[in-house]
């Protein structure tokens, strides 16, 4: 597949972003939010293979949450990967090249490029990243962070309800000594 140029790209993301407003109303269950973020954005990007969510769960560690695609790595560390470089640093992570990218984590040997957002609650608490891989190299941009960054400030107020609370614990909280 030839790469996208940034108009359609800003189009996938403005009918993305209105099919969200639309469904996310009202919706305080984080669990929903994500699910529902996943499925639109995974339905409306082609150059997508994996569309998902890694949610603080324990200090400084994401447990895979609701996604679209094939298997993904059940646990990622803050050390580790492109996930943990974005949680780690609370900034977006664009990787043209994946094989370039020391400790990227190959949950799927088939992804070529990759693409991954903080996201915070309405407190500013990180509470997940926002992970999309691609299977073609170069997939994203800034198109795509722009997008995918308004994407998170629409689902910041879904995510004050349920969990967040037991996320803002974990995210504060120092990690275990190691073993
Ligand atoms: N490649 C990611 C791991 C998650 S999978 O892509 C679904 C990383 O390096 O953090």
């Amino acid at each position: 597949m030839r790469a996208m140029n940034g108009d359609a790209k800003k189009t996938i993301y403005h009918m993305a972003l209105q099919e969200l407003d639309a469904v996310l109303e009202g919706v305080d269950d984080p669990i929903t939010a994500m699910a529902t973020c996943a499925c639109v954005l995974h339905q409306k990007l082609p150059y997508a293979s994996w569309t998902g969510f890694y949610r603080v769960v324990a200090p400084r560690l994401l447990r895979v949450g609701p996604y679209q695609g094939p298997l993904g790595c059940l646990e990622i560390s803050f050390d580790r990967g492109v996930c943990g470089a974005a949680a780690r640093d609370r900034a977006p992570q664009v990787v043209p090249d994946v094989h370039a990218f020391p400790g990227h984590i190959a949950c799927d040997e088939a992804a070529r490029s990759e693409i991954v957002i903080p996201i915070f609650d309405p407190r500013g608490e990180l509470v997940a990243v926002l992970d999309i891989d691609s299977h073609q190299p170069g997939s994203f941009d800034d198109a795509d962070r722009e997008g995918l960054e308004r994407v998170a400030e629409r689902l910041r107020p879904c995510l004050g309800g349920g969990g967040a609370a037991f996320y803002r614990k974990l995210t504060t909280e120092e990690p275990p000594p190691a073993a």
